[in-house]
């Protein structure tokens, strides 16, 4: 079962410019919302992005959702 989703895209910010991750789309089961499935997927994706070795990562989103992962 699919409780929830997480991705993270591959960018460049301009023609040979640095390189980045896109975060999304998040989402979340309705039924099974505020359990804690957002914060994990977003925790495990910041931290295998780290792990992986990329230096940053953009989003689209609600800053008061966001930012409690440390996104500004
Ligand atoms: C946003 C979403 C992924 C969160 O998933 P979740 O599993 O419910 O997240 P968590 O359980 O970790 O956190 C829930 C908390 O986030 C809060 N929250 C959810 N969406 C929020 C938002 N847009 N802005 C601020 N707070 C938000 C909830 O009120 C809840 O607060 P509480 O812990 O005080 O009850 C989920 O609500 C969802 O799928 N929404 C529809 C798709 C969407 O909006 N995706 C984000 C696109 S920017």
């Amino acid at each position: 079962v699919v409780v929830g989703t997480v991705r993270l895209w591959d960018v460049r910010l301009g023609e040979g410019g640095p390189a980045a991750l896109l975060l999304g789309p998040l989402a979340v089961e309705p039924g099974l919302k505020s359990g804690g499935i957002g914060s994990a997927l977003m925790r495990h994706a910041v931290a295998e992005a780290a792990r992986l070795g990329h230096g940053a990562i953009l989003l689209v989103g609600d800053a008061p959702y966001y930012g409690r992962f440390g996104f500004s």
